[in-house]
């Protein structure tokens, strides 16, 4: 049986890695300022998070959500103490697709409304409601094409309220920078306004943190730069530095009804032994502070280029935008530099490194870029 092939693959073979670095098969190291796309919080193969794994897994490794989980209460209760949000309910499942569905439908059940209005170049994710978020029309199939969904342009208050007004919007998405779209960071009024616009009407303002969040950008989430208060947080990637993990936060407003979201592999034991230590690891090792010192680091230290149109972002979810494409420049960083950098688009370097990026690491990537320009 053949894989079926929908990845266009670099041609490497990971085999090992540790805290920023990858080594193949032919034992090569690599830098890696990608960070399996934003997934490696607290470093590769960490000690404490592979203890942390090996430990749960010799205890119980699964069973089902009907029974008492302690991990998930401890899980909640220190999430919420991370983030700021001790309020909020925590729902637990295993992806940042998953995540924005379930965002979806209890905005959705909450309000007995049907549309959502999401953004022009935004991405929230593959699955049936997450795809059809998303604007991009070649992911997205006859079949999931019949959602209500409005989008409008990034900072256009103006534009939102205007099918807001239609009176049948359940929630508003957004992702806290856009990520997929080519680090887009929302304006801070515009993010302002549109609290108070779903305030207003009545509708759940849903913020996907699932690329933007857990630390990369130098806050707990991206959105609490804006100083807004979102009634669905939802989250992926990050938060169990690689072992599959999801989950939204709820405000106090919504009521749990049993039965009204559920998962089978949500919340098991692993994803919580790992959650758990990446918050532990987090926390001990201050790494959403080094994600906003080291990235302000890199985005300063980026070299003038007539090659370079803008460098954006915060913290460590920054976007190269070229004056061409980038894909050269990218199999060059990774062939001949041995880095590994991610992308949007055709004309942008992405960079999600791992949060414990040190300044070293930081300058070698800088050293290389400039020999590359
Ligand atoms: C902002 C955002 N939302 C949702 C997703 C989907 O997450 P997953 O691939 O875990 O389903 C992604 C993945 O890249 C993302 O960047």
């Amino acid at each position: 049986m053949n894989l079926f092939d929908v990845y266009s693959l670099f041609d490497v073979t990971p085999v090992k890695a540790l805290g920023c670095k990858v080594w193949d098969s032919n034992g090569q190291e690599y830098l890696d300022l990608y960070g399996g796309h934003a997934v490696i919080s607290v470093g590769h193969s960490h000690p404490d998070y592979v203890a942390a794994l090996k430990d749960q897994l010799d205890k119980i490794g699964f069973y089902s959500n009907s029974v008492v989980n302690p991990l998930q209460q401890e899980l909640a209760k220190r999430l919420g103490e991370a983030s700021g949000y001790g309020d909020y309910s925590l729902f637990l499942d295993n992806s940042g697709a998953e995540s924005n569905e379930n965002a979806a439908k209890l905005a959705s059940f909450h309000t007995g409304k049907d549309r959502i209005i999401a953004f022009r170049k935004s991405f929230h994710g593959r699955t049936s409601g997450a795809v059809a978020l998303t604007d991009n029309p070649a992911i997205v199939s006859p079949f999931n094409s019949h959602h209500k969904v409005s989008f409008c342009d990034l900072n256009d208050a103006a534009g939102v309220e205007e099918i807001l007004k239609g009176g049948d919007v359940a929630g508003v998405i957004i992702e806290g920078i856009q990520g997929c779209g080519g680090i887009n960071v929302p304006d801070n009024g515009f993010m302002q306004e549109l609290s108070a616009l779903c305030k207003r009407y009545g509708a759940c303002l849903i913020l996907d943190e699932v690329q933007s969040g857990y630390g990369r950008t130098g806050r707990f989430f991206a959105h609490q730069w804006n100083g807004i208060r979102p009634d669905i947080i939802t989250m992926g990637k990050g938060i169990a530095n690689g072992f599959p993990c999801g989950g939204i936060l709820i405000s106090p407003e919504f009521k749990a009804v049993k039965g009204m979201l559920g998962t089978t592999f949500g919340g098991n034991y692993l994803a919580m032994a790992a959650a758990l230590s990446v918050l532990d690891i987090m926390e001990r090792e201050h790494l959403t502070e080094n994600a906003l010192k080291v990235g302000e680091h890199l985005k300063n230290s980026i070299p003038q280029s007539p090659r370079i149109k803008e460098v954006r972002g915060r913290g460590l979810m920054l976007g190269i935008e070229m004056n061409e494409e980038v894909a050269p420049l990218r199999k060059a960083l990774l062939f001949d530099k041995h880095i590994f950098t991610g992308v949007s688009g055709k004309n942008m370097v992405r960079l999600l490194a791992p949060l414990c990026l040190s300044i070293e690491e930081a300058d070698r990537f800088i050293e290389a870029l400039k020999e590359l320009l």
